[in-house]
């Protein structure tokens, strides 16, 4: 059977709601399953925005995102849920136990699903560290968690719910180089048959994504591999010295 969860933004413009200006303007491509899409761009350049349209925190006014080519406007929130698992850049956590975090999404999984996620997001350490395991409870807003763990715990539960898309945003930024390359060396073993698009600040997360959209004030300056872009984006040139 085909793989499903193209990702498809047609001509995409858009403006928060009572605000002017666009922070968005004519932003057109696709991303494939079995393939990395990154984005890349300076602070303010749009791309939690850009994120957000997907799982449809906001719509669209003009132009279609469109899901294995439906417009994700004709789709039902659970439907978007099962499919689409975005970890935001400010990930949250419930008061609760770990376990009951992890099952957010997918409140069958089995304790091996939740282990082998939290394998995969380099989480499983912390977890066993304390003998209350899966159990261990998470203070409201998971501030008895530091940010790396928090994201870690966000991107295992993410991994737990096996979605056609993962939308990584600056999810890999509050690691150390080491984690963050081990995470997502691991990553690419689990999400082969999914689309992953990651938002990155780092160029070396992205490095090896099959492409790259580099985004400036709120429009698609660039795009390319890696190395296309050292060739010939000097917005992308700027981020790799900065
Ligand atoms: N913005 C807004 N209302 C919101 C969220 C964002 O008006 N509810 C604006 C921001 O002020 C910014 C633009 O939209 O001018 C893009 O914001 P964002 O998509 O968050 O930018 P990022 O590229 O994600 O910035 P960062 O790298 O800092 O995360
Ligand atoms: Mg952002």
């Amino acid at each position: 059977a085909e793989k499903k969860g193209r990702v498809e933004f047609r001509d995409v413009t858009f403006k928060y709601p009572g605000a002017e200006a666009p922070v968005l303007s004519n932003i057109s491509f696709t991303a494939e399953p079995g393939k990395t899409l990154a984005i890349i761009g300076s602070t303010g350049a749009g791309k939690t925005t850009l994120v957000s349209l997907l799982p449809r925190l906001y719509d669209v006014a003009s132009g279609d995102v469109l899901l294995d080519g439906v417009p994700v406007t004709e789709m039902d929130a659970s439907e978007i849920t099962s499919r689409v698992s975005a970890v935001p850049q400010k990930p949250y956590l419930f008061s609760g136990t770990i376990e009951h975090n992890l099952r957010f999404g997918k409140p069958d999984a089995t304790d091996e699903e939740l282990w082998d996620a939290l394998e995969t997001a380099q989480a499983k350490g912390f977890v066993e560290e304390k003998s209350s395991g899966l159990n261990r409870r998470i203070a409201q807003g998971g501030t008895n968690v530091s940010g790396g763990q928090r994201q870690r715990l966000s991107i295992a539960r993410a991994l737990v719910t096996k979605p056609n898309v993962y939308l990584f945003d600056d999810s890999f930024s509050a690691l150390d180089v080491a984690t963050d390359a081990r995470l997502r060396k691991a990553l690419k073993g689990k999400t082969k048959d999914a689309t992953v698009i990651i938002v990155a600040q780092r160029v070396s997360t992205i490095a090896d994504a099959d492409e790259i959209l580099v985004l400036d004030n709120g429009r698609i300056v660039d795009r390319g591999t890696h190395d296309e872009l050292l060739e010939t984006s000097p917005t992308y040139q700027e981020i790799v010295e900065s």
